[in-house]
């Protein structure tokens, strides 16, 4: 079978070298090199170029290089109905929960504060709840969200998630639904975003939603940068309504030396590094994923196209 592998070039080596130890047989061809376009019946990609999956008139399954695939529902000329399977892989997982958990644990531990003092020489301790007295909410309760909320309630937090459709996580108050975030919002302290881009997320994090959280509550977005909406997470720093945010993801990456971001001392910024995909790791799903293709099997992960994720 012949794959096309579309993103950065200098990643190339690396997935044909770790995809040649389970699929020994695969060739692969790096876009921009294309060959006989007929001869593609797979693609494996990141921010595929609008119109070039189109271009590709036996293409019969594409794999994301994320976990998400709002990059690829990017493309108004995706063809209808090949399908798209995405990265699910227990290291990117375990990378994610590491990430909210040492995030939510700076937040809870007011580091931002003690950051800002040590630059200001002030030796000042403020009073520290437990974290059974910390209410984190999560949004999103799907393979990462879960992980991420089940690893926090092992470290004591207390627990809350949503997701569209109906969840139940042990010792997690799982809510669902337009009315469900309502309920969540108004019980968290530090909230932290995994929902996949969709157009019923999209811009998700705005003045509405920051108005329903409790006066001086926290932010973690590691989702992506479009759920929020920029200048209201400003203005909510700027009233208090928030008191940080860490933030990973961006509407335009890389930030631009310019943003306010940067040098927002309530902003704790990282450049979209939460959970990186790992070819020695990502490539045994990918390959079990060509593997179940080839036999006719039941693909694992496939993205519902109607909800789009
Ligand atoms: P997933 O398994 O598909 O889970 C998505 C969750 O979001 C599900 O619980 C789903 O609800 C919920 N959801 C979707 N639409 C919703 C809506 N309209 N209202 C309420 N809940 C909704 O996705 P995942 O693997 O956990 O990944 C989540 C996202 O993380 C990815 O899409 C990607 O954008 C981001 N990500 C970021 C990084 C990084 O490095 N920053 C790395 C990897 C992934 P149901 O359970 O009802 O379906
Ligand atoms: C990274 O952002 C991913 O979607 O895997």
């Amino acid at each position: 079978m012949i794959l096309l592998f579309v993103s950065d070039v200098d990643s190339a080596g690396d997935w044909r070298r770790e995809l040649a130890k389970h699929v020994p047989d695969l060739e692969l061809r790096v876009w921009p090199e294309l060959g006989d376009p007929t001869e593609i019946e797979a693609a494996l990609v990141w921010r595929p170029p609008p119109g070039l999956l189109d271009r590709l008139p036996n293409l019969r399954i594409v794999f994301s290089l994320g976990a998400g695939v709002d990059h690829i529902f990017a493309d108004p000329s995706l063809p209808p109905g090949v399908p798209i399977v995405r990265l699910v892989d227990p290291y990117m997982t375990t990378a994610m929960s590491e990430y909210v958990q040492l995030q939510v644990l700076r937040l809870h531990r007011r580091d931002p504060v003690y950051r800002a003092q040590q630059q200001a020489r002030i030796w000042r301790q403020w009073p520290q709840p437990n974290a059974a007295e910390r209410r984190v909410g999560v949004l999103g309760l799907g393979v990462l969200g879960s992980d991420a909320a089940l690893k926090l309630k092992v470290l004591g937090f207390d627990l809350a998630g949503w997701s569209r459709t109906e969840r139940k996580l042990p010792g997690v108050a799982c809510f669902h639904g337009a009315d469900g975030l309502a309920a969540l919002l108004e019980r968290t302290d530090i909230l932290v975003c995994l929902l996949p881009l969709t157009p019923a997320t999209e811009g998700i994090l705005d003045a509405a939603l920051f108005a329903r959280l409790p006066q001086g509550a926290a932010l973690v977005n590691c989702a992506r940068g479009r759920h929020l909406v920029e200048a209201d997470l400003l203005a909510a720093l700027d009233s208090g309504r928030l008191a940080a945010a860490v933030l990973d993801v961006f509407r335009e990456e890389p930030l631009p030396p310019e943003h306010p971001f940067w040098r927002h001392e309530r902003i704790l910024l990282t450049p979209h590094v939460a959970a990186a995909t790992y070819p020695p790791t990502a490539a045994r799903a990918v390959a079990e994923g060509l593997r179940r293709f080839a036999d006719g099997r039941p693909l694992l992960n496939r993205v519902d196209r109607s909800e789009r994720y």
